[in-house]
C-alpha cells in the first residue's frame, strides 16, 4: 500500500551557463528555500550547457561558482541534495532510454528549441534538440512531485509529464507525475535598458544587475535603467515599462504588490525610485555576495560537499533506474 505520508520531493536545476541575474534570484533561487517539509534537490545543470558551445575553463568556473550560489541563497547542502548533475551517471543513462519513448515532433514544437535554433543557427545539434528529454530524466529518476521553476521552463515540465505517462500507460506506474510550481508572486523581470525584454545572463551586462554585482555596479547599472518621460511613478507595464521594472523589482525583494510600491513613492522623482530600488537590491545581495565568497575560498569544503551529495543522489537515482531498465527488458544478471 502507498504510504500516504510519503514527503513530497521536489527537484530544480539552473545551468551553470552564466552571470546569475536578479531575474534568476527572484524567479527562481529565492523560492528554493520555501520547502521546509520536503526533500529537496538542486542541481547544476552543467551537462545541459552543452547544447550551446561552452569555454571548458568557464563553465568549471561557473559550476562550482553555482554550487556555492545555491548554499550563499540559504539551502542548507545536508538538509537539501546540491549536487552536479554530470557527477551522476544516471542522468545521461535514463535519458537514453526516454529517448525511444519521445517523439521527434513533439521535440521540435518546444518554443526553446525554437528559439536556440535560430539563436545558434550554425550549431542546431541532437542534444539542443533533445534538451527537454535530459531534463525529463532529471525529475522522473527522483520521483519528483514538485518543480520549481520560472514560466519559460513551464513547456519542458509538461512534456516531462506527457513522456511519463506515456511510460507508466506502457509499464504501470514506473514514475511519479510531477507538477510544475511557478509562484505566482514572482513576477518576470526585464532587462534595464530595453524593459519589455525578459532580464538575461546571455544579454550585455548593462542590461542586467548579476547576483554577485558589486554594490557600485548595481548602483550605475540602476542609474542607468530606461523609464521614461512622463515622471510619474505608476506601476503600468504595458505604458510605463521601464518604471513597472523597477518597482516589480522593488516590490518582490520587500514582499509587497508593485502598486504598494508605487504609494510608497509617491510624489518623489525617479531618482528617489532608482535609489530606493538600487539600495534594497544591494541590501538583499551583499551577504549572499559575502557568504558566496567565503564558501568559494573553502574549495575543499565545496568539493567534500559535491562529492557526498553526488553519492547520494546517486543512490536515489539508481533505484528509478534499475526499475526502468528491468521494465523495458534490459537483462540484469
Ligand atoms: N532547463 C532549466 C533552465 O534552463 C534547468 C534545468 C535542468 C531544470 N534540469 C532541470 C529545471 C530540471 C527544473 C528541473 O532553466
Amino acid at each position: 500500500m502507498e504510504n500516504t505520508e510519503k514527503r513530497k520531493v521536489v527537484f530544480s536545476g539552473i545551468q551553470p551557463s552564466g552571470n546569475l541575474t536578479l531575474g534568476n534570484y527572484i524567479g527562481a533561487l529565492r523560492n528554493f528555500s520555501g520547502f521546509p517539509d520536503a526533500d529537496c534537490l538542486y542541481c547544476m545543470a552543467d551537462l545541459h550547457t552543452l547544447t550551446v558551445r561552452q569555454d571548458p575553463a568557464q563553465l568549471r568556473k561557473r559550476t562550482a561558482s553555482l554550487a556555492a550560489l545555491y548554499v550563499a541563497c540559504g539551502l542548507d547542502p545536508e538538509k537539501n541534495i546540491i549536487y552536479c548533475q554530470s557527477h551522476v551517471p544516471a542522468h545521461a543513462e535514463l535519458a537514453w532510454i526516454l529517448n525511444c519513448y519521445t517523439y521527434m515532433g513533439e521535440m521540435s514544437r518546444m518554443t526553446q528549441f525554437k528559439d536556440k535554433s535560430q539563436k545558434h543557427a550554425d550549431n542546431i545539434n541532437v542534444g539542443l534538440f533533445a534538451y527537454p528529454v535530459l531534463m525529463a530524466s532529471d525529475i522522473l529518476l527522483y520521483q519528483t512531485d514538485i518543480v520549481p521553476v520560472g514560466v519559460d521552463q513551464k513547456q519542458h515540465v509538461e512534456i516531462c509529464r506527457d513522456i511519463a505517462q506515456r511510460f507508466n500507460a506502457l509499464y504501470g506506474d514506473v514514475f511519479t507525475i510531477p507538477e510544475p510550481y511557478i509562484r505566482k508572486a514572482s513576477a518576470k523581470i526585464m532587462s534595464l535598458s530595453e524593459p519589455t525584454k525578459k532580464m538575461s545572463k546571455s544579454d550585455p551586462e548593462d542590461t542586467y544587475i548579476a547576483i554577485l554585482d558589486s554594490p557600485d555596479d548595481i548602483r550605475r547599472k540602476i542609474k542607468r535603467a530606461v523609464t521614461d518621460s512622463d515622471g510619474e511613478i505608476r506601476y503600468d507595464p504595458e505604458n510605463k515599462p521601464g518604471v513597472s521594472n523597477l518597482l516589480v523589482i522593488l516590490s518582490a525583494l520587500k514582499n509587497i504588490t508593485p502598486e504598494a510600491a508605487a504609494q510608497e513613492l509617491q510624489g518623489l522623482g525617479y531618482g528617489a525610485l532608482k535609489e530606493a530600488v538600487a539600495e534594497t537590491v544591494i541590501g538583499e545581495l551583499t551577504p549572499i555576495r559575502q557568504r558566496h565568497a567565503e564558501i568559494l575560498a573553502d574549495r575543499d569544503g565545496l568539493n567534500a560537499m559535491l562529492i557526498h551529495n553526488a553519492e547520494r543522489a546517486q543512490a536515489l537515482a539508481r533505484k528509478t533506474l534499475r526499475k526502468v531498465y528491468k521494465k523495458v527488458g534490459l537483462y540484469q544478471p
